[in-house]
């Protein structure tokens, strides 16, 4: 837990049910995102190192029971999406079963997935089933042999298979392609061909320093929105006024899906932030970036109660970090931690 400042303390939430839980900057908190696991069957580049990270001991990660606790605390503050991640989530056994016992809370109105797909082809009728109401699917290249270069895995076949498995159930595909310091234009251009032809959102992401190793290079993406307007010369962005979203989208003429693009380097979207985040070892953080606000797994080991535990939710929410670039430069380390320790 870090004790450093967090700016300023400013208008408590509002009582009755529209406020919902709102933090020290005024920004409504209503998306959770949780990370069941640190496994993870790919080793990309951008986010661990080839031998891996140290494996979190099982016990020091939170059981799905303790999860689930959590998820019905988060509910009553005013949580009312909840996405699971990783590490890759289908890496942790009972991952299925943990997301059915999560869609029958009533609060929750969203329960979302990000997967790299390996393995998630397999679940997609039973993901259908539940009723999860989308799936973000991780691709950087449709290039088997850059697939391997960046991921160190021959698993494109796998990912491919889900990506239209979930096409043809129509469950909602976001595609997130992170975009290296060595992705050509070519490579843009072939992976907006999967928007072209389907529904789907294609997202381009700036890289962002959660590799796993230790910092080297300042990232440098240049500016990804200039260098989509130049390789789509037809593109426009749409005008997003009501949910706050990490991603600006872009339409193109032709195209069924859309483009997306989300600077997580650049931080642009700080000012409309609505998520928190538990990490594999029951971490609560109010900011990708941060260190960590408050230790979840040991309130949950130690008997308090969900009030207790609620109320110290909510004292972290009101002592957020303005933006995560103040939030790097209070908790910024030589060695970059890994994005499947925090699941992104
Ligand atoms: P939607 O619910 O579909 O908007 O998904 P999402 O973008 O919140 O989640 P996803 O797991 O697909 O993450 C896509 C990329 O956005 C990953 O690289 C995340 O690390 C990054 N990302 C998500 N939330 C934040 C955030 O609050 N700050 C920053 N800097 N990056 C984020
Ligand atoms: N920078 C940006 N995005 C990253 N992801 C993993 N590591 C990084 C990074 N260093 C993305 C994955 C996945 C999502 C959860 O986070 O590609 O789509
Ligand atoms: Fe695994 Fe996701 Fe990290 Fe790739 S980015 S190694 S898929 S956790």
């Amino acid at each position: 837990m870090t004790a450093l400042p967090r700016g300023t303390t400013a208008p408590q939430a509002q009582p009755g049910p529209v406020a919902g839980l709102l933090d020290n900057h005024g920004r409504r908190i209503d998306y959770l995102r949780l990370a069941i696991t640190d496994r993870c069957n790919l080793r990309c580049r951008y986010c661990r190192p080839e031998e891996g990270v140290p494996f979190i001991p099982h016990p020091e990660i939170l059981r799905f029971e303790e999860l689930e606790r959590l998820v019905r605390i988060f509910t009553t503050l005013g949580i009312s999406k909840v996405r699971v991640t990783g590490g890759e989530p289908f890496s942790r056994r009972g991952c299925l079963d943990f997301l059915r016992r999560l869609k029958r809370i009533d609060r929750l109105q969203s329960l979302h997935v990000t997967t790299n797909g390996v393995k998630t082809a397999r679940y997609l009728d039973e993901l259908k089933e539940i009723g999860v109401a989308g799936i973000n699917l991780s691709l950087d290249t449709l290039d088997p042999k850059r697939f391997w270069q960046i991921t160190r895995r021959d698993y494109l076949a796998a990912v491919l298979e889900t990506l239209y498995g979930a096409l043809a159930r129509n469950i909602p595909l976001k595609v997130n392609s992170v975009v290296l310091q060595d992705t050509s234009d070519q490579e843009i251009l072939s992976l907006a061909t999967l928007a072209e032809k389907h529904p789907i959102t294609l997202r381009f992401i700036e890289r962002m320093p959660f590799s796993g190793m230790t910092r080297v290079e300042e990232i440098i993406n240049g500016d990804l929105s200039s260098r989509l307007q130049r390789i789509f010369p037809t593109i426009t962005e749409e005008i997003q006024t009501i949910t706050p979203t990490t991603a600006r989208i872009f339409s193109i003429p032709g195209f069924k899906g859309k483009l997306g693009l989300i600077q997580g380097y650049s931080r642009l979207f700080c000012q409309r932030c609505n998520k928190v985040r538990i990490t594999p070892a029951g971490m609560l953080k109010t900011c990708l970036y941060d260190d960590g606000a408050l230790d979840l797994r040991e309130f949950v080991r130690s008997g308090k109660t969900a009030c207790e535990i609620g109320k110290e939710i909510s004292k972290c929410i009101n002592n957020r970090f303005v933006n995560g670039l103040a939030a790097e430069k209070a908790c910024r380390r030589e060695e970059e931690p890994s994005m499947s320790l925090i699941g992104g």
